[in-house]
């Protein structure tokens, strides 16, 4: 059995995490087969937002620790153990994860590599690897200290608890919260709302946003002014404001 599933709605991508008995814990083959597909759905211009999701109960809790736990150092070090989940953070094409039950570990590492984090009210998320004698390695440290200050990010790294989704949205990490039954409907409508815009645009507001984390903010600013004026050599930039003037919908051709 496949450990993802990727299907296809008009200009949305739906992937789903599917190793449902192991509550979607990451492995080498989720691993390979999630980048693999995620990287040829941005090379897709057809693919103009990706939704990432995982079961009801459990978004993903985690790398494989039955995988993991008889690596050692020279295993770890030598195969970079991981480092394939960084291609996510250059795709171009949006990313949303919609997240219900749990989100942890390399799971919560997972969707906050995601453009937008939709969870459902049943959501769980922290990074708990303190407990099993590691320390997050995708990224956890530094995004969920980026996404909701140092305060939670210690108290999550450091004591492993979980943080409900309310707790989760006060703090910033979350976008949006649904009733479960809805969030499959409501991250897939949000994908398509955002896949109705102009892809190159979308790219352009993604990678300006993105670089804030990058840089300072008069550079910042700079890089966006930049790509602001080349939006004005787009056809959809011509589009869309032709489309307000005349007091109708854009058709965006996507260039
Ligand atoms: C492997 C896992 C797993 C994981 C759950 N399972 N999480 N297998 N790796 N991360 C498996 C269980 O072994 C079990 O399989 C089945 O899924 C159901 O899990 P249960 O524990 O029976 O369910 P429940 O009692 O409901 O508890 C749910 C849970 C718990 C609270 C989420 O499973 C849990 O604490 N999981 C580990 C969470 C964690 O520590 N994640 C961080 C991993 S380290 P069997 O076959 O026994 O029924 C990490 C590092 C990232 O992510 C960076 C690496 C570079």
């Amino acid at each position: 059995m496949a450990s993802i599933m990727v299907e296809r709605s008009g200009r949305v991508a739906l992937l789903t995490l599917n190793r449902p008995k192991a509550l979607n814990a990451l492995n080498l083959a989720v691993m390979q087969e999630a980048v693999a597909a995620l990287t040829d759905l941005d090379r897709d211009p057809s693919v103009g937002a990706i939704v990432i999701t995982g079961s009801e109960k459990a978004f993903a809790a985690g790398a494989d620790i039955k995988e993991m736990a008889p690596k050692t150092f020279a295993d770890v070090f030598l195969e970079d153990w991981f480092a394939a989940w960084d291609q996510l953070a250059h795709l171009r094409t949006p990313t949303i994860a919609a997240v219900s039950g749990y989100a942890l570990g390399g799971g919560c590492e997972l969707a906050m590599l995601c453009d937008i984090l939709i969870a459902s009210d049943t959501a769980k998320f922290g990074q708990p690897e303190i407990k099993l004698g590691v320390i997050p390695g995708i990224g956890g440290s530094q995004r969920l200290t980026r996404a909701v200050g140092k305060a939670k990010a210690m108290d999550l790294c450091l004591t492993g608890r979980f943080m409900d989704v309310d707790e989760a949205e006060r703090a910033g990490l979350v976008s949006r919260v649904v009733p479960v039954d809805q969030l499959r409907d409501v991250a897939l409508e949000v994908a398509k709302t955002i896949a109705d815009m102009s892809l190159p645009i979308a790219m352009m507001a993604k990678e300006a946003v993105n670089r804030s984390f990058e840089t300072t903010l008069s550079e910042g600013v700079r890089f966006e002014r930049r790509v602001f004026h080349s939006t004005f050599a787009t056809d959809d930039q011509k589009e869309g404001m032709a489309a307000f003037i005349e007091k109708r919908k854009p058709v965006f051709s996507h260039r």
